[in-house]
């Protein structure tokens, strides 16, 4: 069977659910999300209108850093399913019309991944040492970590091992960095893709997609001089990772219909960002700039404004987020004053007060902007319930390894990653098993099915947003059109007749003559007008 254009272009203005499988869905109640647990929801997924989902990692893992640390590429963990079952979702999302993503690592595997184990049991300079970053350390006994560099969760990101060697982890410690110089390397990574493409698989996310290539000599990373990602710098952007892409992209495109990459690159410059979607590598990238940008209708406006345009220049569709497993959930950082300056964890955002009810008054708002931009858009889960970060996870229940490495200052992640509320009044909410995460008190107003009764909640809004974007021909791929709008506001059009005025002022504008309400954010003042941080989407003539 041939693929139709429209299999082939699906990415261009997809809309993708990110499923966190550990918090998903548990269906054999031992307080894990599952594959089970998943399968069971598709209902809920093809209810939203989503085009397809992503799943992360749910290899066989030790689950030091959340599954982000592989042990095996090419199989299942058991704590999620196995492989028949595996089989079965892709079978049923697809049956239902839904496209599944998964997870590459290729940047570090587990420290317990076969090859790391048989690399420590392996003298130095052997080949099995060669498939990951060896060196022996500095100062007259080699005590000294072989450069500066740092773990990105904190400390230092090199280990050393028995005989004196030490390692490279640019993530924790039981993540070792492979050698992406390796043949052996290369081709392995290359053998999963086709693996998991040749069971039906429509595309990966890429995980660090930046950071793979390390500057020969490996050089410490200056302060000063290293501070951009401008291609000089040892570790992060390096511009012979692109080989690594083409590379992938041919595999890719030797499918029918071709598959599909979307890069997670925190390159702050959307010029080089752009790098990674030249025709002949990788077809999206998450613009994070957008997620990072304040509440501030100029900010917004430069982030998006920049990404169409460099995206535009290679031809590639820009990809809108506002919330993954990584960041703090954006009910909760909206939830703070836009004018902050603050970043986008949790660590960064504790001190300040925080008013729910704004928050999720602004979530509804953003994700109509969102979902009215070109291009595609990644809904994280949850977002459709509202939910906000748990602040308060007690310190000895957090899984996150920044929590240990940082000394015990950061909290890391968890606070976004704890289990959803689908059903009933107490915890765990109809999850499954009582949650690995312990949920908030604020869970119980963001229940699936409570929100499900109700059609002026933030589920039905997302459900009628997904609807409306699919039925009209201006939404998804194409051009906006910026208008002259009032201050501390954004306006834009899409052809034919879409408009969307989006008020991140703090006090109400009129809507324009002559337009017609399609969907609001949030209610319109009695006069009619659009209150402050609400989004509504027109139909012009
Ligand atoms: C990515 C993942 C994150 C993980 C890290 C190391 O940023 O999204 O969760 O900790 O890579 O794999």
């Amino acid at each position: 069977m041939t693929a139709t254009a429209n299999d082939i272009d699906w990415w261009r203005d997809a809309v993708v659910y990110q499923v966190y499988i550990r918090s998903f869905a548990d269906g054999n109640g031992d307080g894990v999300g599952d594959i089970a647990g998943l399968r069971g929801k598709l209902g809920h997924l093809a209810r939203l209108g989503v085009d397809a989902i992503w799943i992360n990692p749910w290899y066989p893992s030790p689950l030091a850093d959340g599954g982000y640390d592989v042990a095996d590429y090419r199989a299942i963990n058991p704590a999620f399913g196995d492989t028949a079952q595996a089989e079965a979702l892709l079978r049923e999302a697809h049956e239902r019309g839904i496209k599944v993503l998964l997870d590459i690592v290729p940047n570090h595997h587990s420290d317990e991944h076969e090859w790391f184990q048989a690399a420590l049991r392996a003298a130095p300079g052997s080949p099995e040492r060669e498939r990951y970053v060896f060196r022996d350390g500095r100062g007259p006994d080699g005590a000294q970590p072989p450069n500066n560099w740092e773990s990105m969760f904190g400390g230092p990101a090199w280990e050393r091992v028995p005989d004196g060697q030490w390692y490279l982890h640019l993530f924790d410690v039981k993540q070792p960095d492979v050698n992406w110089n390796s043949a052996e390397v290369r081709d392995d990574f290359e053998t999963t893709l086709r693996f998991w493409f040749d069971r039906g698989v429509d595309g990966f996310r890429i995980d660090v997609a930046n950071s793979m290539i390390k500057q020969d000599g490996l050089p410490d990373v200056v302060e000063g001089v290293n501070d951009e990602q401008d291609g000089n710098h040892p570790y992060l952007d390096r511009d012979e990772v692109h080989d690594i892409y083409r590379s992938w992209r041919r595999i890719a495109d030797s499918y029918d219909p071709p598959k599909v990459y979307v890069a997670e690159a925190w390159v702050p410059d959307p010029e080089r960002l752009a790098r990674y979607l030249r025709p002949d590598e990788l077809q999206t990238a998450f613009s994070f700039n957008f997620l990072r940008a304040a509440w501030l209708a100029p900010d917004l406006k430069e982030n998006i404004t920049e990404a169409i345009a460099e995206n535009d220049a290679v031809g590639a569709p820009a990809t809108w987020v506002l919330s993954n497993h990584d960041v703090a959930r954006h009910v909760s950082r909206l939830a703070r004053k836009p004018e902050s300056g603050r970043g986008y964890q949790l660590d960064d955002l504790l001190d300040l007060p925080a008013d729910l009810d704004l928050g999720l008054r602004r979530a509804r708002a953003a994700t109509l902007l969102m979902l009215a931009l070109p291009g595609t858009a990644y809904l994280y889960q949850g977002e459709e319930l509202g939910l906000p970060e748990a602040e308060n996870i007690p310190t000895d229940q957090l899984d996150d390894p920044t929590w240990v490495l940082s000394g015990h200052t950061k909290r890391g992640r968890d606070g976004c990653r704890v289990p959803l509320p689908w059903s009933g009044s107490s915890p765990p909410y109809g999850f499954g098993g009582s949650s690995w995460l312990p949920q908030p008190p604020e869970f119980a107003a963001c229940v699936a099915d409570t929100l499900d009764a109700d059609p002026e909640s933030i589920l039905h809004l997302y459900r009628d947003a997904l609807m409306l974007r699919k039925a009209h021909p201006a939404l998804g791929g194409g051009e906006l059109t910026w208008k002259d709008s009032p201050e501390g506001t954004l306006a834009f059009t899409r052809e034919p007749g879409f408009t969307a005025l989006v008020n991140v002022s703090s006090a109400p504008v009129s809507l324009p003559e002559d337009a017609e309400v399609m969907l609001t954010s949030g209610p319109l003042t009695r006069y009619g007008a659009v209150p402050a941080d609400t989004t509504v989407w027109l139909r012009h003539a």
